[in-house]
């Protein structure tokens, strides 16, 4: 394993390998998607930022945004034998820092929220969500 120090950031979806993305996410409690629906999630996103160590995908996250006032983070993920190394700081710092705008947004799944507060994140007081679980996969 590399030191964190030569983990390499890329912020475009060229050559991703989008079933290391969804293996990706299997280790990291946000599996149970399909390859191809997940290939244009992150394609029509604002912005997203993956990490690699040499040409192992080992982070990702994501976000849409109007670019002027607000954008929603999704699928921050860093593979397990990497985690607690700073590399999920320093993927949201890119994400983030290519969003220049007044309100960022994002769902705190489990015991992430600590690692979210240490980025200024806060409890935010009266949003709502609404979910289709049907709409979660490719329907043929
Ligand atoms: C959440 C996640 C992206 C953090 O990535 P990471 O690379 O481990 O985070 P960092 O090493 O940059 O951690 C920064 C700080 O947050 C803390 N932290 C990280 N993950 C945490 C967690 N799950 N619970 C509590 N604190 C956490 C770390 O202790 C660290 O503090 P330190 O600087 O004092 O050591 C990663 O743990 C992960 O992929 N988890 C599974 C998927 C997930 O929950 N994604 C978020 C969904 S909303």
């Amino acid at each position: 394993m590399s030191d964190p120090e030569t983990v390499r950031f890329q912020c475009d979806t060229s050559s991703i390998d989008w079933q290391d993305l969804v293996s990706l996410f299997e280790l990291t409690r946000l599996g149970g998607r399909e390859g191809d629906k997940v290939r244009r999630a992150f394609e029509n996103s604002t912005v997203v930022c993956f990490a690699f160590d040499g040409s192992k995908l080992i982070g990702a996250a994501r976000a849409l945004s109007d670019r002027e006032y607000h954008a929603t983070v999704y699928d921050v993920a860093v593979h397990p034998e990497y985690q607690g190394r700073g590399i999920g700081t320093r993927l949201m710092k890119q994400l983030i820092g290519m969003l220049p705008v007044w309100r960022v947004l994002l769902v705190a799944d489990g015991d992430a929220m600590e690692f979210y507060q240490r980025l200024g994140f806060e409890p935010f007081g009266d949003v709502m969500g609404r979910v289709d679980n049907a709409k979660l996969f490719d329907t043929d």
